[in-house]
Parts: C-alpha cells; structure tokens; sequence
C-alpha cells in the first residue's frame, strides 16, 4: 500500500464533503453534531470558552493548506475573531489555550503574518505561563469559582498546550515560556507517566508546598486505570515538547506511552475509552484513535531502530481502522468519525466529536506531507 496515496485520496474525498460543510456551517463552532448528523454551535456566550473551539478552525486552515480554497480560509478567520470574547474573558482562560489559538491564531500567523494573530497568541501565551505554580513545577488545568478549589490540579492533557509556551519563545527571543514548558513537562513525566508508560489523567498537588499528593481517574474509568485519550495526550505530548527541546528525556517518556499503546490497541484497531475497560463494553473513542496516531506518526521520526517501523505501522492501524469503520463521506453529515467519547463515565458514548475529525485530518496531511504543522 502506498500510504501518501492513500492519504491524499482520502483527503480528496473529505475535501469534497467539506467544501459543502464549510459553505453551510460557515458561522458556526462545533463541538459534536445533533439528530440529523449537522454540527451544533458553541460560538454563543455561555459556551465560547470551551476548550475544543479551536479545532474546526484548525480543520478548516488544514483543508485551505491543501486547497487554498479561499472559502477555508474565510470561515477559519470568522472562528479566530469570535475567540476574541474568551481572550476577554479570565473566567474562560484556562490551560487550553494551545487547543484554542494555537489552531486558529498559530495557522493564521503562519500563513499570513498576522498581527492581530501574533498578539491573540502572545496574550494567550503569557495566561498559561501565570497558570505555572513554581512550587510544583506544573501547570494549573482548571479555574474554580475563585475558592481556590482547583488550584492544586494538572492534568495530561496539558502536554498538548506546552507547543503555545514554545513558541512564545520563538516569537519574543524571551526564554521564559519555554523554561516553564520545560518544566511542566519534566515534572509531569514523574507525575503522570507510570512505569510501564500507561498515565495518571489528574494530579493533585498542594498548591502551596508544590508537593504531589496523589492521582484521580478523571475521565478515565478510576484512578490507576488508563484513559485512551489521556495516553495519547502523552505520546503526541511528550513527542512535541522532544521536537521542540531536543531534550532525550522527554523522547523516552513519549516511547514509554507509545509502548504501552502498541501494547493495548486492541485487533479491531478502535480504541477503547479505557484501555482497562470491561471488554464486553462497546464504547470508543475515535479521538484517541486519531491522536495516537498523529503522535506515532511523528515519534516514527525520531525514535530509532524497530521502534520506528512499529510506531509507523501501528499508526496506520488505527488510521485505516477509522477510515474502513467509523469515517463518514456522507455530504449531508458534518462530522467525519462516528465513535468519540468524552469521558467513561458520562451516560452517552459513541458520537462524533469535532477533535476526532481535526486529528484524524491531521494525520492523513502527515502521511500525504502536506501537513500545516500547528504545534
Ligand atoms: N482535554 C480534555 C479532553 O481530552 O477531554
């Protein structure tokens, strides 16, 4: 099989289906789709801070990369001027910012030069950087109606946001983003990643001493258990912050998490919500599947050896499980892939999820080298 070929006539296909999508959804910010397989719309006041907002912009500045349809581009700038209202708002500033304008400022500036966008991304920047506590070393995740409740939690989801901090750095010649960068993720290799590289989803830490008092299962199935989409947090993470710093420690870890991966993706190659769930349950989420794959897609260029082949051909199990199973060409529907999950213990499983269809775009702009690389 030629994988680039593959890649590229699956990216013609979606194109196709997203030229209508765009044309007809081109005010909105989805986060998952209603009855009739049409997104729903998160731009409202109540919702504009959610922290998937970025992504379909990002999908969008993906399929303008290939195309340079400039309707891709217009919609895009529409969702980057609407987050405006969150940057406004520090209620709605949390450690997401990289999801959030690294997808839709970062590709802006990118291709464009934008100022507007350098200075969406430098405001976005310095809010995460104030997250850091410099007791525990780690980044605060979430805000709390200001009791200070949150103040001691990290998750590992937030290895995804150091890629903001980075390039920071490049932009001000300033080091101080990237040595907080370098520091959570030193701190959260120990913290989260277990031994045999499966991870914690939060740590709690004293917000006062910095000292780590423990690990919830947040939404993976307990505490100990391994959430699939926390895992793949890790291996595309850790992958990140080693391309960024060159620092052998942080390629180790994402090895770890991969191994743990290619341990535990199951023969059908559609993941589980937990790899420690029932097996008898039929919940999974494609979104781990297409975030995975984007992180073995990059580690299989740094990492040495066998490794190499195994993380390449595992990323593509997933890749062409989603494709053969779960993806939808269907013009009348807005979402890609069928089977995403938010959390295991939430009552509805098996949905589409808009970051499931960015990554999995993602990595097919990897494997046809076309990718617009965001992070
Ligand atoms: N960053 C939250 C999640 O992965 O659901």
């Amino acid at each position: 099989m030629n994988e680039s070929l593959w890649a590229e006539e699956l990216l013609a296909k979606i194109d196709e289906k997203y030229r209508h999508v765009a044309a007809r959804s081109a005010d909105k910010i989805p986060y998952t789709t209603g009855k009739a397989g049409r997104f729903d719309d998160w731009s409202s006041p109540d919702k504009i801070c959610w922290w998937t907002n970025g992504f379909w912009g990002g999908l969008l500045w993906q399929l303008y990369h290939r195309s340079g349809d400039e309707a891709y581009k217009a919609a895009a700038l529409v969702i980057e001027e609407k987050l405006d209202e969150n940057l406004m708002r520090a209620d709605g500033m949390d450690h997401d910012s990289g999801f959030k304008w690294l997808l839709t400022s970062g590709a802006n500036y990118q291709l464009t030069k934008s100022e507007a966008s350098k200075n969406r991304l430098l405001l976005a920047a310095n809010n995460l950087a104030g997250r850091f506590n410099l007791k525990a070393g780690l980044i605060r995740a979430w805000n709390d109606p200001g009791d200070g409740s949150n103040a001691g939690l990290a998750i590992i989801d937030c290895m995804m946001n150091l890629p903001l901090l980075y390039l920071a750095s490049d932009l001000t010649k300033d080091p101080r983003f990237t040595q907080i960068a370098v520091c959570h993720a030193g701190r959260a290799k120990d913290a989260f990643v277990r031994k045999d590289g499966s991870v914690n989803h939060i740590v709690t830490f004293d917000p006062a001493s910095g000292a780590v008092t423990g690990s919830l299962g947040g939404q993976g199935m307990q505490e100990g258990s391994c959430w699939s989409r926390g895992l793949s947090w890790a291996v595309y993470g850790f992958t990140l912050s080693y391309l960024h710093t060159k620092m052998k420690p942080f390629l180790d870890t994402a090895c770890r998490a991969a191994d743990y991966a290619l341990a535990h993706i199951p023969e059908s190659g559609l993941l589980p919500v937990d790899y420690a769930q029932d097996p008898a349950l039929d919940w999974e989420d494609d979104c781990a599947g297409a975030i995975t794959a984007c992180g073995l897609l990059d580690l299989s260029k740094v990492c040495e050896g066998e490794k190499a082949g195994s993380c390449r051909a595992a990323a593509m199990k997933l890749l062409i499980a989603l494709a053969d199973k779960r993806l939808s060409l269907d013009p009348d529907t807005d979402y890609l892939l069928s089977h995403c999950s938010a959390a295991y213990h939430e009552e509805r499983h098996n949905y589409p999820i808009v970051y499931a269809d960015y990554y999995f775009v993602e990595a097919l702009m990897k494997l046809a080298d076309k990718e617009l690389f965001l992070w």
